[in-house]
C-alpha cells in the first residue's frame, strides 16, 4: 500500500509522527507537505496531494492542516477527488465505506495523534461499499 501525505506549518509534527506509524505498518509513505513550521498556504499542498491520488500514484491521500477545514475544501476542488475531513474512527469507516473517501484530512489542532493513526486505521480497514444507493449518489457527486 502506497500514501500521499501532504500538510501546511500546522501539521508537520503530526504528519511527522503518522510517517512513522505507517512506516513501521510497511506502508509506503509519498511526503509532499511542507517540513517547516513557517507559515504557509494549505491549497498547495492539497493539490500536490490531490494530484498523486488523481494519477493513481498511491491508493489515498492524507491532509493535514490546522482545523483540516481548509485543505479537505482546496483538495475537493480537484475533479475525482473525495476528501472527508474526519475527527474519529466512524467518520473514517464511514467516509470509506459511503462516500468512497480517496483522501482524509485531519485537524493537527483538533485531534490527538493517537487519534489520528486511529482513523487512519479505521479508514484503510473500510471496504468500499458497492450498494446501489451510495453508487447513485457518488454517480451525482461526478
Ligand atoms: C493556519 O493557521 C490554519 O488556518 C490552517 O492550518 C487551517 O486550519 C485552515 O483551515
Amino acid at each position: 500500500m502506497k500514501v500521499a501525505i501532504g500538510n501546511d506549518h500546522a501539521g508537520v509534527e503530526l504528519k511527522n509522527y503518522l510517517i512513522d506509524y505507517l512506516k513501521k505498518k510497511n506502508i509506503e509513505v509519498v511526503n509532499v507537505g511542507t517540513d517547516t513550521t513557517d507559515s504557509c498556504d494549505y491549497p498547495v499542498y492539497a493539490k500536490k496531494v490531490a494530484g498523486e491520488v488523481i494519477d493513481k500514484n498511491v491508493d489515498f491521500g492524507i491532509l493535514i492542516c490546522g482545523t483540516g477545514i481548509g485543505i479537505s475544501i482546496a483538495a475537493n476542488k480537484v475533479k475525482g477527488i473525495r476528501a472527508a475531513k474526519v475527527n474519529n474512527t466512524t467518520e473514517a469507516k464511514l467516509a470509506r465505506e459511503h462516500n468512497h473517501a480517496n483522501i482524509i484530512c485531519l485537524g493537527a489542532r483538533i485531534i490527538g495523534n493517537v487519534i489520528a493513526s486511529e482513523i487512519v486505521d479505521s479508514f484503510i480497514e473500510a471496504k468500499e461499499s458497492s450498494a446501489e444507493n451510495h453508487l447513485r449518489r457518488l454517480s451525482m457527486l461526478d
